[in-house]
């Protein structure tokens, strides 16, 4: 069976057809066939010995704030000269078309953990759950920084106005996640019809949540992964890479 003749995507694709609103949780696997790694996929070159979730701590940055920032500085190099891929422009027509519409029937909103900006290349309007690789603050005073930073560079920089060091604004193992994005996300995964999660491994919370959230409240749970998620939560797996499902998922949605 090919992708086109599955008969999950025709079953997700009858869901989303009924559906008046939809919340998307998007992770890192819509990024990979951009370039990006996953999350969980083994770092490369001079980071191979490091495991991503030991740098992305406060613990981390203040053992060693060097390191950390030098990290940061690579995946902003890494990340710098990435594009959208299809599944990004697919996803980006869609909100396109919902918001357009005369009289809108469906609402969607779309939720990422992804700290790239690879939605916003489309074309989306994203809620970062996570923070946004690009920004930075002070780690003391908190205080937003927004000059240029070089990515070339891995000396760290202080902040204009205590002098304490810039952090990427990201939220790190042990903290909140940014109030207001939280909230936009809840009441979206709390009241949608179907909630999609698309490129996530669902074990990091509170995000891995949103869809137990949503299935408690009746919403059918679509998950579009190549390597089905075990949550246990999913009503229909469409087991193929973003880049190929959300493309060919939109277009029997007629958009
Ligand atoms: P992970 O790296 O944990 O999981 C990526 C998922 O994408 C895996 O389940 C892959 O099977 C799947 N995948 C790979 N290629 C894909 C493709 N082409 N299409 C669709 N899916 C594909 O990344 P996340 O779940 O995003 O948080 O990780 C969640 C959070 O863990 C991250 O946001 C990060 C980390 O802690 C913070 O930094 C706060």
């Amino acid at each position: 069976m090919t992708l086109s003749t599955d008969t999950n995507l025709s079953k997700a694709v009858q869901v989303l057809k009924n559906a008046q609103r939809i919340c998307i949780l998007t992770g890192a696997g819509i990024s990979a066939e951009s370039g990006i790694p996953t999350f969980r996929d083994e770092q490369s070159g001079l980071w191979k010995s490091f495991r991503a979730e030991d740098l992305a701590s406060i613990d981390a940055f203040n053992r060693d704030p060097k390191l950390v920032w030098s990290w940061y500085q690579w995946r902003r190099a890494e990340v710098k000269d990435k594009s959208p891929n299809p599944a990004h422009h697919a996803l980006a027509k869609w909100q396109q078309h919902s918001v357009k519409a005369d009289k809108p029937s469906q609402q969607l909103s779309l939720i990422t953990q992804n700290v790239d900006d690879l939605h916003e290349q489309a074309g989306s309007s994203a809620t970062h759950l996570h923070g946004e690789l690009w920004k930075n603050h002070c780690s003391d005073c908190g205080m937003p920084y927004i000059a240029h930073i070089d990515t070339g560079s891995t000396e760290l920089v202080e902040c204009d106005a205590c002098g304490g060091y810039v952090r990427p604004s990201i939220v790190w193992f042990g903290e909140m996640l940014p109030q207001r994005a939280w909230q936009v996300a809840q009441q979206s995964a709390d009241n949608c019809d179907v909630f999609m999660s698309i490129g996530t491994s669902s074990i990091v919370y509170p995000a891995a949540g949103l869809a137990q959230v949503a299935k408690q409240n009746g919403a059918t749970v679509i998950e579009i992964n190549p390597h089905p998620t075990d949550s246990g939560l999913v009503d229909i797996q469409i087991p193929y890479p973003a880049g190929q499902a959300l493309p060919a998922l939109i277009n029997q949605l007629g958009l």
